[in-house]
């Protein structure tokens, strides 16, 4: 007679042991030279030690970061899937499917709303434009100076027009001049939750209102921003608000390959009407889905299942505290750089900091001789801090010296 506990595990048991052996014997007919390997790997990690690492501390101009340490290991668990050929993996198609739910319920999207994961803010930008030029069949896209290069790409790829629009003192778009140049061209409207030069955040509420008004499709790239600003807000920050409770609203972007804390490459899209990405599907066969919407064919589940790791593990209270301390450093680094006598272009709005210089290209390059990572703004003169999660009130305090010394060096002080 089996003990009844016995008899209950034991199937599971033999599972394992037969999934054990298919792996044993999957890898075995793989079988890797270790001497061959050593040799490669020996190659790789000399390039390797080539590249300015984030976890040094000393990348301070990028919007990317480490990755969280559980995002890390759901990615490596998931490197053998195929989310452009989703009924192949249910299971992370289903992971996916909780990680968009975690993403609308931040941005408060509808519930006829669709996410569309991306590989970021770039293909989050033409995604929305393409949908906006279908919906449309409009060419005319009315952007702020201050939008991202994605943008650029979209006009030769899909033939829009862009009008760049002036920025008020405040680096925000200039709602007057906005007006004046929709006309029965205007095929979308974007706005910035987060600018990549200085994390400036424009009036979307005005912005929404004018695009209800004029039934005009608005972007709202909140590549940097959607990671943060909601969080600002919890934390009693005054910031504009930006998400879905905005009815203008038609799509907006958001990367965790940013302030997400997650993996490159990673951004979703969320749509308002999930009919809209009828406009951008197209019929597959050969896989096992019927349509396939948006750019991408073959994409891995590795990044979604890392991005939703990484949600699960922090949740609003982790993404809260993580952009207290992000905001508190930003405030340490904004105090040190004023004491040292050089000015910001503006007040962070959130964790980006744009340090005016007279010769700021000449400053990133003897920082980078230095071993210390910022980014040029040339249009505005200054060099861009980035406080991502990794970079501490410690790293400021080695960093300060350094760019007193260069600073001398270049007559900035
Ligand atoms: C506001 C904004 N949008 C879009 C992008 C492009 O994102 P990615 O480089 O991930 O495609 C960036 C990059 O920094 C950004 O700051």
């Amino acid at each position: 007679m089996i003990d009844p506990f016995l008899s209950s595990i034991l199937p599971r048991f033999f599972t394992h042991i037969i999934f054990f052996n298919y792996h044993v014997l999957s890898l075995a007919m793989v079988s890797v030279d270790s001497q061959k390997r050593q040799k490669i790997f020996n190659e790789l990690l000399r390039f390797q030690q080539r590249d300015f690492c984030f976890s040094s501390g000393h990348i301070l101009g990028s919007m990317c970061t480490v990755p969280h340490p559980i995002a890390r290991e759901a990615y490596i668990q998931f490197l053998e899937t195929n989310l452009g050929d989703p009924e192949l993996c249910p299971g992370t198609k289903k992971i996916e499917s909780r990680f968009v739910a975690f993403i609308s319920k931040l941005l408060y999207a509808p519930k006829n709303s669709i996410g569309q994961i991306v590989s970021g803010g770039t293909e989050g930008n033409i995604t929305a434009m393409w949908i906006a030029k279908q919906l449309s069949g409009k060419k005319e896209i009315l952007l702020p100076q201050s939008a991202h290069f994605s943008f650029q790409k979209i006009t030769s790829l899909m033939d829009l027009k862009l009008i760049e629009l002036p920025l008020t003192k405040e680096y925000v778009i200039d709602v007057t001049q906005l007006k004046k140049n929709i006309t029965k061209k205007t095929a979308a409207i974007i706005g910035l939750a987060g600018s990549t030069e200085l994390g400036a955040i424009d009036p979307i509420p005005q912005l929404s209102d004018i695009c209800s008004d004029e039934q005009i499709f608005l972007h709202i790239d909140a590549a940097f921003g959607g990671f943060v600003i909601p969080f600002l807000k919890k934390l009693q920050y005054n910031v504009p608000d930006f998400d879905f409770r905005l009815k203008g609203v038609s799509t907006i972007s958001v990367d965790s390959h940013k302030m997400g804390y997650s993996v490159i490459p990673l951004g979703t899209l969320m749509i308002r009407n999930k009919n809209w990405l009828e406009s951008i599907s197209v019929e597959s066969p050969y896989i096992s889905c019927e349509k396939q919407a948006g750019i991408l064919g073959t994409r891995s589940g590795a990044p979604v299942a890392a991005a939703y790791a990484v949600a699960r593990y922090l949740g609003n209270e982790g993404y809260k505290n993580m952009v207290k301390s992000c905001m508190e450093v930003t405030k340490y680094t904004q105090k040190n750089i004023t004491e040292l006598g050089l000015d910001l272009v503006m007040e962070p709005a959130m964790n980006v900091l744009g340090v005016k210089l007279c010769k700021p290209g000449l400053i990133v390059k003897k920082l980078s001789d230095k071993g210390w990572r910022v980014n040029k703004v040339k249009r505005l003169s200054c060099i861009r801090l980035v406080m991502m999660p990794q970079i501490t009130k410690e790293i400021i305090d080695e960093f300060i010296p350094v760019l007193k010394k260069t600073c001398k060096e270049v007559g900035e002080l």
